[in-house]
């Protein structure tokens, strides 16, 4: 069992386990839309499903644990990672010139990534934490009012959309990355991981952009 923390430690192990959990999260968000998209079928449709939901609570409680575990480890590998880049920065630039732009990327995939936790910890806050413990409409079941509410406002809409836009970046970088570190930066599929990673961010941030924007432009105010 030593090897394998020893192997998960390595500078390869880490960029692993930053893929998995990347791809975990690539499909975590593929459920999430598809989900939030109810919303477009009304309140009925959309207080149903998450009714619906209710009744598997301690599965969805199961998953949920799982997904915060996902995060974890992702975000945790991604600090350690920039911390031993940053270390080994110096004797790269000399060594090789082209470290630079590599570096760059990682400082734009980290300083992304840390906006878009901002952007988790507020989101969990207003929805998941809404939905989960006693807010007033939650207890009715009035669900689809809680967004409603809370895309009222135009900073947090304003918010959300800066936030999709920086996801995508990350999404579409982390995308290839994570096929590159699985060995796929051939060639012949290289091209092909990253136009799906194109369409994939395309399909996924026009998804989740078409939410708030709705909101705000057709229900903004009318709670
Ligand atoms: C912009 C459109 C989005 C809407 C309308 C939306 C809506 C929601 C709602 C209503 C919940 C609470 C669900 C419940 O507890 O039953 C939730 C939870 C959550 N959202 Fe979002 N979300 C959006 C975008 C995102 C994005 C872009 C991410 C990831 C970066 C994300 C990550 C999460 C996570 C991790 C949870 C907690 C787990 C869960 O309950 O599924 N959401 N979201």
């Amino acid at each position: 069992m030593g090897w394998f923390f020893r192997a998960l430690n390595s500078s390869i192990g880490k960029k692993f386990v930053m893929a998995i959990t990347g791809v975990c999260l690539l499909l975590f968000l593929i459920i999430h839309l598809v989900n939030n998209l109810t919303l477009f079928g009304g309140p009925e449709l959309f207080n149903n499903v998450v009714k619906n939901l209710e009744t598997i609570k301690p599965l969805v409680r199961v998953i949920e644990v799982i997904l915060a575990l996902i995060f974890v480890f992702h975000i945790t590998n991604a600090i350690r990672l920039w911390i031993e880049n940053k270390k080994a920065r110096p004797v790269n630039y000399k060594i090789n010139g082209s470290s630079k732009n590599s570096d760059i990327f990682s400082r734009t995939m980290f300083v992304s990534g840390s906006i878009i936790f901002i952007f988790l910890v507020i989101h969990l806050r207003t929805l998941w934490v809404a939905f989960n413990f006693g807010h007033p409409k939650a207890v009715t079941h009035e669900y689809f009012d809680i967004l409603v509410e809370a895309f009222s406002s135009p900073i947090y809409t304003g918010l959300y959309l800066v936030a999709l836009i920086l996801l995508g970046y990350h999404l579409y970088h982390g995308f290839q990355s994570a096929f590159q570190t699985f060995g796929w930066n051939n060639k012949k599929f290289f091209p092909l991981i990253k136009k799906l990673g194109l369409i994939y961010t395309v399909i996924m941030i026009i998804g989740f952009a078409s939410i708030p924007i709705y909101f705000f432009f057709f229900y903004g105010g009318n709670v």
